[in-house]
């Protein structure tokens, strides 16, 4: 009989996810050693501090504080990445890569930052590289735009795509707390980055939107060509003007490209969602992204979007994937090939400029309270050529100021820019008026 190949997997982070990734594989090791007809082993796993008490408990003499030693253990044939970080984290990726070796991570702020550089050493040196886990958790989205979908070009993928802001979010709402006060529990499920401005500040959203945009489009997106904005300027105040209006607010990721004039656009920011759209209703950590397929039309995926098993999930069917490719020597993913058709893809793109990038928009001014403050913020839209859809004022008893809140019909991020430079520049208007976006769906 023809001896089994082992294949071993070695860790470099054993926190959130590592954990779990060690016990779901181990819970299924015996079913999958028979589905694929390999053995599975764990030589190494690398800490920062080995002396850390751990949630599962893992054999004697396999924990190390040297990531270097998994990467050039001959017996580790997988390297999982899941320490976070784009200065070691890339050192050791690069290094496995350059020993043909499989590398899997949920790493996106690496990805964002080095991809390039990772994806030419894959050209380069003949390893592979796995991220499914990178974007939206436990949703299976980059084999969905790979394989699933792959007879389509996508007009626009939008979603919630950052798991802690949709958690503080869904909750803020529901309970009528501040997002700091969330934000702890937030923690202590272990949802947020070690970085929690990654989170909060519309960033890890943003890398996995350029992460999504890469695949879909062929293009790397950098911040300098796109919007970004966060949850910390979206009050409770914001969210019960919003329900007013008929929407409720998520931060939401959005990729548009327009097939005729090349122009795509990446954006993270939060959103007016009209109530009766799905995304709407996605609370808690769950992610949801909406794919604009010119082949399958709509597609919406929704699954838990952080957290230790959501992610295990998505990296264990990476590394069944890996094994896969390892078997039978022949990677379905990230291969030579597949990138320098990425690249062919992304040569008829170009980044939409500030006039083409249009939807709708909300605004919330505040105002000293006195007759005659509505004819100036009027002319403010009619001199830019705005057309508003809805407008409700609010007073607030026994104060001088008041909150007017206003819907648009479509226009442009530069007109709304000056618009809202030219609001705050009213001797009535208080402070800067809050512009968010109005997202519109066309079929779902
Ligand atoms: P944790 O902070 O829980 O775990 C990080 C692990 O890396 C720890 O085991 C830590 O060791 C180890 N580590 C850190 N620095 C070093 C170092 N210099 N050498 C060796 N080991 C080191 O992070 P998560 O598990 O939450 O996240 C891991 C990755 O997964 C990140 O890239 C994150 O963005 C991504 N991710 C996380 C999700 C989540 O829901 N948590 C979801 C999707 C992606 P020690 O334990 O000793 O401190
Ligand atoms: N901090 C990230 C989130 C983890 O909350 O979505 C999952 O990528």
């Amino acid at each position: 009989m023809k001896e089994q190949k082992t294949i071993g997997i070695g860790f470099i982070g054993f926190g959130t996810v590592g954990q779990g990734v060690w016990k779901h594989l181990n819970a299924q090791r015996e079913t999958l050693e028979a589905r694929l007809g390999v053995k599975i082993s764990f030589p190494r796993i690398a800490v920062k501090n080995i002396n850390r008490k751990r949630d599962v408990v893992v054999p004697a003499g396999v924990l190390t504080d040297d990531p270097m030693s998994v990467v050039n253990d001959p017996a580790v044939t997988i390297v999982c990445e899941l320490m976070g970080g784009t200065e070691e984290a890339k050192d050791y990726t690069l290094a496995a890569l350059k020993l043909g070796k499989v590398v899997v991570t949920a790493n996106k702020a690496l990805i964002y930052k080095s991809g390039r550089e990772l994806f030419d050493a894959v050209s380069k040196f003949g390893g592979h590289y796995y991220f499914e886990a990178s974007v939206a958790g436990a949703i299976p989205i980059i084999k969905t735009l790979r394989e699933g979908l792959v007879a389509n070009r996508f007009a626009s993928i939008a979603g919630i795509i950052n798991g802690t802001c949709n958690y503080i979010l869904s909750r803020m709402e529901a309970e009528g707390k501040s997002y700091e006060e969330i934000l702890e529990d937030a923690k202590s499920l272990g949802y947020v980055e070690q970085d929690d401005s990654l989170d909060l500040d519309g960033w890890d959203a943003f890398h996995k939107a350029v992460i999504l945009a890469f695949l879909a489009h062929g293009k790397w997106v950098s911040e300098d060509d796109a919007l970004v904005e966060g949850i910390r300027q979206v009050t409770l105040e914001d969210m019960h003007r919003a329900r007013d209006f008929g929407y409720r607010i998520k931060l939401i990721g959005m990729i548009r490209r327009d097939f005729k004039t090349g122009a795509m656009s990446v954006g993270v920011y939060p959103a007016l969602i009209p109530l009766d759209k799905t995304l709407a209703r996605v609370d808690g950590v769950y992610n949801a992204i909406k794919l604009s397929g010119d082949v399958a039309g709509t597609t919406i995926l929704i699954g838990r979007g952080a957290g230790r098993d959501a992610t295990s999930s998505a990296v264990i069917s990476d590394i069944v994937d890996a094994m896969i490719g390892i078997r039978d020597n022949a990677h379905k993913f990230l291969t030579k090939q597949d990138l320098e058709a990425c690249k062919r893809l992304g040569e008829s793109a170009r980044m939409a400029t500030m006039d083409e990038i249009c939807s709708k928009f909300y605004l919330r001014i505040s105002v000293v309270d006195e007759p005659g403050i509505l004819v100036g913020v009027y002319n403010v839209f009619a001199q830019n050529n705005v057309s508003i859809a809805r407008v409700i004022t609010y007073e607030h008893p026994g104060e001088r100021r008041g909150t007017v809140t206003m819907a648009t019909y479509p226009t442009s991020e530069a007109i709304m820019e000056k618009v809202t430079a030219e609001l705050e520049a009213l001797p009535q208007v208080r402070t800067k008026p809050l512009l968010l976006r109005i997202y519109e769906s066309t079929r779902e």
